[in-house]
């Protein structure tokens, strides 16, 4: 992303070449970004770490393919998420299919697909052993304790519906015992968008004295959460050093335990959030006594984080980069009065370079759980998808027509 004659550009493009192009609103991913992010992560675990992608993060398949080929593995939630995976390229080995109240069917499809399943309750485990006794599996455990850029996105502790509590790992290993099923891997994942080192490395520690429960393990898995700075004097995660020390410890609990495991980790938001931007057109202005909102012809069923959660999304005027700012707030195309994309805990309002009618504008950061996480609310469809790369615009998923939203309906009279 850079700024050329006072215009937004992506990959050499500018924003509203795109927009005229293929249409407004946008999602535009950059190719180099996320090869980047990949190889970041990689440089920072170089020690044989299997890197699942977290594809709920962000599912496109041009994606995931062009993240295959980087080497990476993959973290799955359910059956559609594991087929997608498996038509992009990823041998089933190299998906770990961690589901959350999962139904029978959902794991079924996963054995038959020899894909390799995680299980995220003593309830879960105990069907399992029944359904397959004599095999392997792994087993998600809460280590007690979560952290996450909001109270919805904390996975661990007493309040979190994920994972095995940490003080009944006896009993996991009682259960697998009693139907022969082998526990060889033992996983966690605490939350997302976590901006310090601490939250994770304390986890790390609660998560490797749960694993001294089990005596049969090939790996460990410490899940996803790595956040990214949303805002643009935000510092990010200082992930070499991070890696640093997670690989130190896992190698001194390896000794410990007496043989070498592989050490798996999620990243989604990480890899692919900064490789995505929103591009949306100005379509509005309203002023009250205290507030300009200036409209635009997406919303929250395009980019939900700032309604649902408060996050921060910087917002750049892609069609005039610099000049007079004003202060207002951003608001979407949706019937509700939450569908504001300059929310987050400080209040509503951005001072943007002032901006017209058919502007373009540029919600950034938001390649993860931005599209994943979109719905045709007021039918309106979803926007088109593209990959900018060396200069070249690629269509990656075609705006939703009519069509597509009628689709599911029976519309027989
Ligand atoms: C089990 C699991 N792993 C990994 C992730 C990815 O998290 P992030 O995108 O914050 O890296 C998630 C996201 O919620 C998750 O549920």
């Amino acid at each position: 992303m850079q700024v050329v004659h006072n215009k937004l550009c992506l990959s050499g493009l500018e924003a509203e070449t795109l927009l005229r192009e293929f249409g407004s609103p946008l999602y535009v991913y950059e190719a180099e970004v996320l090869r980047e992010r990949f190889r970041a992560f990689q440089a920072a675990f170089p020690e044989n770490v299997h890197l699942h992608y977290a594809m709920k993060a962000n599912s496109n398949p041009t994606l995931l393919r062009l993240l295959q080929q980087e080497g990476a593995w993959i973290d799955a939630v359910s059956p559609l998420e594991v087929r997608l995976a498996l038509d992009a390229g990823f041998a089933p080995e190299r998906i770990l299919f961690t589901g959350n109240n999962s139904a029978p069917d959902e794991l079924d499809y996963c054995i038959a697909k020899g894909v390799p399943v995680n299980l995220g309750s003593l309830e879960a485990l105990r069907r399992y052993g029944e359904r397959y006794p004599g095999t392997e599996a792994s087993v998600r455990v809460n280590p007690g304790m979560g952290a996450g850029h909001h109270s919805h996105c904390i996975t661990g502790g007493p309040a979190s519906k994920f994972g095995i509590y940490h003080d009944r790992v006896a009993t996991a290993l009682k259960i697998a015992t009693q139907n022969r099923i082998r526990i060889i891997g033992v996983h966690s994942h605490i939350g997302t968008g976590i901006y310090a080192p601490e939250p994770m490395l304390a986890a790390m520690e609660l998560v490797l004295q749960a694993s001294r429960g089990f005596p049969e393990l090939r790996f460990i898995d410490f899940g996803g959460g790595f956040g990214i700075p949303h805002r643009p004097e935000q510092t990010p995660l200082d992930l070499p050093e991070l890696g640093r020390q997670m690989q130190e410890r896992f190698s001194s609990f390896c000794s410990e335990y007496g043989r070498p495991l592989t050490m798996k980790l999620e990243p989604g938001r990480f890899i692919v959030g900064p490789a995505g931007i929103l591009l949306v057109t100005t379509t509005n202005f309203t002023d009250t006594p205290d507030y300009r909102f200036v409209g635009v012809d997406s919303g929250f069923n395009h980019l939900v984080r700032p309604t649902m959660y408060g996050a921060y999304h910087h917002i750049l005027n892609a069609s005039r980069s610099t000049g007079p700012e004003q202060e207002v707030v951003i608001a979407g195309n949706i019937c509700e009065s939450g569908d504001i994309f300059s929310r987050s805990e400080e209040g509503m309002t951005r001072k943007i370079p002032e901006i017209q009618v058919g502007d373009c504008l540029a919600l950034c950061d938001a390649g993860a759980y931005g599209m994943s996480m979109s719905s045709q609310y007021n039918t309106r469809p979803r926007p088109a998808e593209v990959l900018v790369e060396n200069g070249q615009a690629r269509l990656i998923r075609h705006r939703e027509t009519y069509e597509d939203v009628i689709a599911p309906f029976n519309t027989e009279p």
